[in-house]
């Protein structure tokens, strides 16, 4: 089989990479290597900027989230036993919208699906070849039947473990990681929301998050051990524990019911550069993952898909590589404010055993200068919302 591009990984990146590249008449595929109801199973973060929103209108991908999306003009942050609301739309004139990325993954996989775009899924041992060459080839197994794929460009979408930034070599590659000494116990429940709009929690118990899928739907998170275990941490437990983090008036208002999922992930700050090497292209979380504190995952996935894919349509036009050889500059300059924003939100709110009773006046400092400080609020609105493209 010959495509123009060949994408490993149904994710949000691949995903939406190929539903581009659909309507721009550039032919692609999509190889995953889990069925389709196991990448729908995962649970991921659900806040969208509003240029990931405007891409996925751009995808044709929109309505659903328009008309199920919840737009929110600000978010809350919750120390000293008080909420103070951020008013990311008085500061920047953006909202954000809450709209799941499981959500957001069906949406993609329906339109393509409805377009009769070529994805296979449960595609085992994915490799790639010749990307330094001018004829770059993906090899899969199905059904156990090997396949070959000739293409121009592998697009890797593959996520953090996968086979593409694996097959660079060593010395073409460089990586810049940080480990955080804590995770995130999650729990989702058919539960109201606590509040209108997300809160994040700095208590000396650690930090907690009041997050929501809908008016219906509840995500909340616990700071936890890395090495914390899942079962002990019955439903009751979990409730308990976030009452004693939040201020006692959210306490009050908070409904609990049953979990319909729990688990626990690990925090990690991580970039590759560069994020091209010959004919093979590394896009989200692939190529860098963030802690999730400031819900830039799915939405640097966004950034990097659009320069990826005007990049390809570009040169499919006009036959110039000039926006391709763009394409790694131009991702990692926003990945990096990115980063650095994640790893600050992180560190402002999370105990840290490491820090010391120090780190915490100083942490506790910042808090109260963005509690009295517009401009500084302001800063934390204009990375919250998302930097421009
Ligand atoms: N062959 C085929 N598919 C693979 C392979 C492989 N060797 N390795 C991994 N994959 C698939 C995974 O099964 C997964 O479905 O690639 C996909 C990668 O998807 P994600 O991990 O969701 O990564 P991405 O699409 O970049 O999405 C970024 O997801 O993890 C969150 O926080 C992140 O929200 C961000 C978004
Ligand atoms: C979530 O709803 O899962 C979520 C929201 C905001 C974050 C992280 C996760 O910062």
């Amino acid at each position: 089989m010959r495509v123009q591009v060949a994408i490993i990984g149904s994710g949000p990146s691949g995903l939406l990479l190929g539903q581009l590249l659909h309507l721009a008449g550039i032919d692609a595929i999509v190889l995953e290597q889990r069925s389709a109801d196991y990448v729908l199973g995962r649970i991921r973060a659900g806040v969208l900027e509003q240029g990931a929103v405007e891409l996925l209108d751009r995808a044709g991908v929109g309505a659903r989230l328009h008309a199920e999306g919840i737009v929110h003009g600000g978010i809350e942050l919750c120390f000293g036993g008080a909420r103070r609301r951020i008013d990311l739309h008085g500061a920047t004139g953006k909202n954000v919208t809450i709209y799941g990325q499981t959500e957001v993954t069906r949406d993609l996989m329906d339109a393509r699906a409805a377009a009769g775009a070529k994805t296979v899924y449960e595609a085992e041992d994915a490799s790639v070849h010749g990307f330094d060459g001018r004829q770059p080839k993906v090899r899969y197994r199905k059904d156990g039947i090997e396949h070959e794929v000739e293409c121009d460009f592998i697009a890797g979408c593959d996520g953090f473990h996968g086979v593409c930034r694996q097959s660079v070599p060593q010395a073409a590659i460089r990586t810049f990681e940080r480990v955080y000494p804590f995770g995130w116990l999650g729990v989702l429940s058919d539960t109201p929301p606590v509040a209108e709009e997300l809160i994040y929690v700095n208590h000396a118990r650690g930090f907690a998050l009041c997050s929501m899928r809908s008016r219906s739907r509840s995500r909340y998170y616990l700071q936890c051990a890395l090495d914390e275990n899942i079962e002990a941490w019955p439903d009751e437990r979990f409730w308990d524990e976030l009452r004693l983090r939040l201020d006692s008036a959210t306490a009050d208002q908070l409904v609990t019911g049953p979990a319909i999922e729990k688990s626990v992930a690990p925090l990690r700050s991580f970039v590759a550069e560069p994020m091209r090497f010959g004919r093979l292209f590394l896009a989200g979380d692939a190529a860098h993952i963030v802690p999730p504190t400031g819900a830039k995952g799915l939405n640097l996935a966004a950034s990097d898909i659009h320069y990826f894919s005007t990049a390809l349509i570009d040169y499919y036009a006009s036959g110039k590589s000039a926006e391709l050889d763009a394409y790694s500059d131009r991702c990692l300059r926003r990945v990096w404010q990115a980063e650095r924003f994640s790893w600050w939100m992180t560190s402002l709110l999370h105990r840290f055993p490491e820090n010391g009773p120090f780190g915490e006046k100083i942490q506790r400092a910042e808090l109260d200068y963005l509690a009295g400080s517009a401009p500084a609020r302001a800063s934390l609105a204009e990375n919250y919302v998302g930097l421009p493209y």
